[in-house]
């Protein structure tokens, strides 16, 4: 396997970079303690929201890392201000209607439950699992993304959902219902069995048919049906691993690996892909430094459960590619609303997708999040929030 020797940052620098993180989120916080981060920067600087996005987990989640970090009670204080908001939005069902609970629930809700044991926290999180059981589709067994239920244009899933599930193994676990786990059992084995194309490369979507079998793969927001979005392999590499943690199942690791190859294939001598992957750094298309980030926390945590041969030469990828995210994509501390990583890429128009256009290199809240996530897998035995 390759490795990218340009690219080194010892246990010191790792320490720092998280520690500057830290500052970052000590200096965002009076903008963002009663109130959400968007999904994405505008010009640099996040502009606040209501707690209806999708998004709205990350900030808190990245909250949570700074108290682990630091210890400091202002950080706790605020995460669980946050945790109120979301105990809310799950009793109220504001913008509930999509699979996003796991991103939703496990950095801001979950992340409580084991830091702090915030009762509340566990049960939001609970709720949002049971809300993420009616998107299944017992038809084709797969946990639909969007849209009502019984709109055909809508019955799909997407690779993205590969880091909702989890929440339905916690679930299963702190309530010893095995529904949760049956269903998150069932929407995986569809993913693995359709999204993974042969050479390791992913479909962002994919439909069904009503009679359960497999439509076809389609992109919503990488360049068109058959290229390779960066951040849904990113998606598919982490998600794989954490597949493994609750599972056990030799097959994730099999795909675990066969995607990272993909991805890695695809990679520029920086190690930051542009947004998707079927693009060189050459062809002056934006990067997305949060597809970096994600892979690198699927490296480390997939590199628990490997022989140490595999395992070191993961970990030393995921320190190559934060590595060069400290220097060259962070935002130096200090900035008031802007984010952790610069060059980040939510939704690019092309003539063949059908995303919203947002968010197009700038900070994005789930890039901020990883990267925090990334920095403190390597400076400790970190118990995941997922
Ligand atoms: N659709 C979720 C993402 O942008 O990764």
């Amino acid at each position: 396997m390759k490795t990218y020797q340009n690219y080194a940052m010892t246990d010191a620098e790792t320490r720092q970079a998280l520690a500057d993180a830290c500052k970052q989120v000590e200096t965002n916080l009076p903008l963002y303690t009663y109130q959400c981060q968007n999904h994405s920067s505008v010009n640099g600087i996040y502009p606040g929201c209501a707690n209806n996005q999708w998004t709205c987990g990350f900030w808190p989640g990245e909250i949570w890392l700074a108290y682990e970090a630091t210890v400091d009670e202002k950080f706790k204080t605020a995460a669980l201000i946050q945790v109120d908001s979301f105990a809310d939005r799950i009793a109220r069902k504001v913008e509930v209607d999509h699979h996003d609970m796991g991103f939703l629930y496990s950095p801001t809700c979950v992340a409580a439950w084991k830091l702090v044991g915030s009762e509340k926290g566990k049960n939001a999180a609970i709720a949002a699992a049971d809300q993420l059981l009616t998107r299944y589709q017992p038809s084709g067994k797969f946990l639909q993304a969007w849209g009502t239920m019984d709109d055909p244009g809508n019955y799909r899933y997407i690779i993205d959902c590969m880091l909702n599930v989890p929440l339905l193994y916690w679930a299963a676990q702190v309530t010893g219902s095995d529904h949760y786990r049956e269903i998150a059992a069932a929407h995986t084995a569809t993913t693995l069995a359709n999204s993974f194309r042969p050479d390791g490369s992913t479909y962002h979507t994919f439909f069904m048919n009503p009679d359960g079998t497999p439509k076809g793969g389609r992109t919503c927001q990488g360049y068109k049906d058959d290229s390779f979005w960066a951040r849904g392999q990113a998606w598919g590499v982490y998600g794989s691993a954490i597949g493994y943690t609750y599972t056990h199942d030799e097959k994730f690791l099999d795909v675990f690996r066969k995607a990272l190859a993909f991805y890695l294939s695809r990679l520029p001598e920086d190690l930051i892909p542009c947004w998707d992957m079927l693009f060189a750094p050459e062809s002056g298309e934006p990067r997305d430094s949060s597809s970096a980030a994600i892979v690198a926390c699927g490296l480390l945590e997939a590199a628990k459960y490997v022989d140490e041969a595999e395992a070191a030469q993961w970990r030393t990828l995921a320190r190559q590619m934060l590595a060069s995210l400290t220097a060259n994509y962070a935002v130096k501390p200090g900035t008031l609303g802007s984010g952790q990583l610069l060059h980040g890429t939510y939704s690019k128009k092309s003539p063949y997708n059908t995303c919203t256009p947002e968010g197009v290199d700038e900070c994005t809240s789930w890039g901020d999040y990883f990267y925090m996530e990334a920095l403190t897998r390597l400076t400790k035995d970190w118990e995941m929030y997922w």
